[in-house]
C-alpha cells in the first residue's frame, strides 16, 4: 500500500474491506504444520487474484479494442479494482498467519495473451473465454464451496466478499458471447474451442497439487474444501458452469481436451 490520501481514496472506493473482523483469527487449534500450508495457500491465492487482476486489465484493452458496447466495457472496467481488493484481502490474511510465502515468478509473463494476428474482436473473444468463461466461472462454485467450509469468521467474511465480487466477474464471460455471436465465424469457434480446452486442461492439471495436511482436523482447514469435496465441486462445476454454457454457445472444447474432467488420466 502506498497510503496516506490514496490509500483513503482507495478506502472509499472499498470500505468493506476495513470492516472485515481482521482481528478474530484464531489460530490456537490449528497445527502448526496446518497454519503453514495456510501460509502457502493464500500466498498462492495472492498471486492468482494478481494475475487476474492482469487478465482483466488486457481483456479491458481488447474489449475497448474490439468496438464492444460501451456499457458492456463499463462493466469489466470494475473487475481489475475488484481483483487489486481480493489481492489485499489475501496478502493480509497470509500475514496473519505468519507472512507470505516465497513464489518466483517472472512479472512479464504472468497472463498469456492472444496472437498479435488475429482480428481485434477474436482476440478479444480469446481473452474473455479463457479468463471469464473458464477461469472467473469455475471459481464462483470452489469459492463458495470454500467459504461453505470455512470455519474462521475472518476467512469466511474474506471469501464471501470475494464471491459477491466473483459472481459478476463469472456472468460476464457469457454476457460477451451473447453479444459477439453473430461476428464469430466457424473458424473462429474452432479458435475459441482450443483455447477453452486447453485453459481446461491447465485448471485439470492443478487438481493434483491439493494442499494436504497429515490427520488434518475442521480446525487444521484454514480456507478450503476436504479434497473429496473439492475435487468432485470442481469435476461437476467444470462440467456444469464451464464445457455446458460453451458448448450452448457453439464453442465445444471437448474435442481438443487432452485431460479427461472426470478422472486423473488422459482420456
Ligand atoms: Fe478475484
Ligand atoms: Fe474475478
Amino acid at each position: 500500500m502506498w497510503g496516506g490520501a490514496v490509500e483513503r481514496r482507495y478506502r472509499k472506493l472499498r470500505p468493506e474491506v476495513e470492516r472485515l473482523p481482521w482481528g478474530a483469527l484464531d489460530l490456537s487449534k490449528a497445527k502448526p504444520e496446518a497454519i503453514l500450508a495456510a501460509r502457502t495457500t493464500w500466498t498462492e491465492a495472492t498471486f492468482q487474484e494478481h494475475r487476474t487482476g492482469a487478465a482483466c486489465a488486457a481483456t479491458l484493452q481488447a474489449l475497448i479494442a474490439a468496438r464492444a458496447p460501451i456499457d458492456l466495457v463499463a462493466m469489466a472496467s470494475r473487475f481489475t479494482l475488484d481483483e487489486m481488493v481480493h489481492v489485499e484481502m489475501c496478502a493480509r490474511l497470509a500475514q496473519l498467519l505468519g507472512g507470505g510465502a516465497p513464489i518466483a515468478y517472472d512479472p512479464k509473463g504472468i497472463i498469456v495473451l492472444p496472437s498479435p494476428e488475429l482480428s481485434a474482436t477474436l482476440a478479444a473473444a480469446e481473452l474473455v473465454v479463457r479468463n471469464f468463461c473458464v477461469g472467473e466461472a469455475l471459481s464462483i462454485p470452489i469459492l463458495r464451496g470454500s467459504w461453505h467450509a470455512a470455519r474462521q469468521p475472518l476467512i469466511k467474511a474474506i471469501l464471501a466478499r470475494i464471491v459477491k465480487d466473483e459472481a459478476a466477474h463469472g456472468a460476464f464471460g457469457w454476457i460477451f458471447l451473447d453479444w459477439v455471436d453473430e461476428q464469430l465465424t466457424e473458424a473462429d469457434r474452432l479458435h475459441l474451442a482450443k483455447q477453452a480446452a486447453l485453459t481446461m486442461d491447465a485448471v485439470i492439471e492443478r487438481w493434483a497439487f491439493f494442499p494436504t495436511v497429515a490427520n488434518e482436523t475442521a480446525e487444521d482447514r484454514l480456507g478450503w474444501m476436504d479434497e473429496t469435496t473439492y475435487l468432485s465441486v470442481a469435476r461437476r462445476s467444470l462440467h456444469k458452469v464451464v464445457l455446458e454454457p460453451l458448448r450452448a454457445h457453439g464453442i465445444d472444447p471437448l474435442p481438443w481436451m487432452k485431460r479427461s474432467i472426470d478422472a486423473d488420466s488422459a482420456h
